[in-house]
């Protein structure tokens, strides 16, 4: 490019012109609302994660430096040096390609190394430890007992705020990884193995989670939803989770569990509080209470059930669930219903 300009300025500036620093200003901002949300490492909302954001901007500094460095050495290069012959700019071969990097890097690498122990240390004793085994493609959650009751639930992971939470992650099949960038770094779920992660989010709302390790053909369709709240919310959120599932209270949803328990999905998937106790699919115990179905892509309402009970292949290609469209209209309606009101 400096090289070009010497040659031909004007073509150069031609073409140039499309970057003018209006254009700049609007592609910049678009590109940097990118940066922030409920899923970006660079809003953190967690402990781990502020460590790895100020990591980011350090290292982005320490690139710009260099960068900068690199570019003043090359004009002086280009400008003053063929005066003085080839051979006496060997000090700029030291400086910016060798002295400069080194140092910058050097730091950079300290800097990141003395992050580590703080970002992979367990949390203190007695912290609460949720499992999160992942499926193709969906994420199974598992709390500790609850009033001598298990909690198990799908994509969706509630936890308190300012309290380090560990995680024990794992997987059956194949590997995935588990990340959810505003609270921490991600780890992989290996099959054989358990891998832990601590998270300490730092304020409440809903974050988004994602696989972030190539699974199979809906890979790109396992994402899940963590909700921070207060202790005493998180506290009566768990209790409600370790009930058995509530009655069916209308005449629809009656109908319902009886097509739920005639059509055999108790084999898969567990009510708890019901004969449905099937292992291979989500617990479904509370499914009405969630913030999404078909691990993080749908919204939970009527009509997405209904969907995902009729077409699951449609929405995530490869899925274990079984389509129902064979049934009629009003059968999958009352089983969409039935499901809506386990809150
Ligand atoms: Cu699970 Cu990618």
């Amino acid at each position: 490019m400096i090289l070009a300009l010497h040659t031909q300025p004007g073509a150069i500036a031609r073409r140039c012109c499309i970057w003018s620093p209006p254009t700049v200003a609007v592609c910049a901002a678009a590109l940097l609302t990118g940066c922030s949300g409920r899923q970006s490492s660079l809003e953190p909302a967690g402990a781990q994660a502020e460590q790895i954001s100020k990591l980011f901007w350090w290292m982005t500094g320490g690139a710009v430096v260099i960068w900068i460095a690199v570019l003043v050495l090359a004009f002086v290069a280009i400008r003053f040096q063929p005066a003085r012959g080839e051979n006496a700019g060997g000090w700029l071969i030291v400086v910016g390609g060798a002295v400069i990097p080194t140092v910058i890097l050097t730091g950079l690498l300290a800097y990141g190394l003395s992050l580590l122990p703080g970002l992979v240390a367990p949390p203190p004793a007695g912290s609460l430890k949720i499992s999160v085994a992942g499926e193709q493609w969906w994420w199974r959650v598992r709390y500790p007992e609850r009033g001598g009751r298990t909690v198990e639930l799908a994509n969706e992971i509630r936890i308190p705020v300012n309290e380090p939470v560990e995680f024990e992650l794992s997987s059956s099949n194949v590997i995935h990884a588990f990340w959810v960038p505003s609270l921490a770094g991600k780890r992989d779920m290996i099959p054989g193995r358990v891998t832990r992660l601590t998270i300490t989010p730092t304020r409440t709302g809903s974050f988004r989670g994602v696989c972030a390790e190539y699974c199979g053909a809906s890979h790109a369709l396992m994402a899940f939803e963590v909700v921070v709240m207060e202790r005493d919310e998180f506290d009566r959120w768990w209790d409600g989770q370790a009930r058995d599932a509530t009655e069916p209270t209308t005449e629809l949803a009656v109908r319902g569990r009886a097509l739920f328990e005639g059509n055999g999905c108790g084999a898969c998937h567990s009510i708890r509080g019901t004969s449905a106790d099937g292992v291979i699919g989500p617990d479904l115990t509370h499914v009405g209470s969630r913030l999404t179905i078909a691990a993080g892509i749908l919204t939970n309402s009527i009509e997405t059930t209904q969907r995902w009970i009729s077409h699951p292949n449609q929405i995530k290609p490869g899925a274990l669930m079984l389509a129902f469209h064979m049934l009629p209209e009003a059968q999958i309606d009352a089983l969409a219903h039935y499901l809506q009101g386990l809150k």
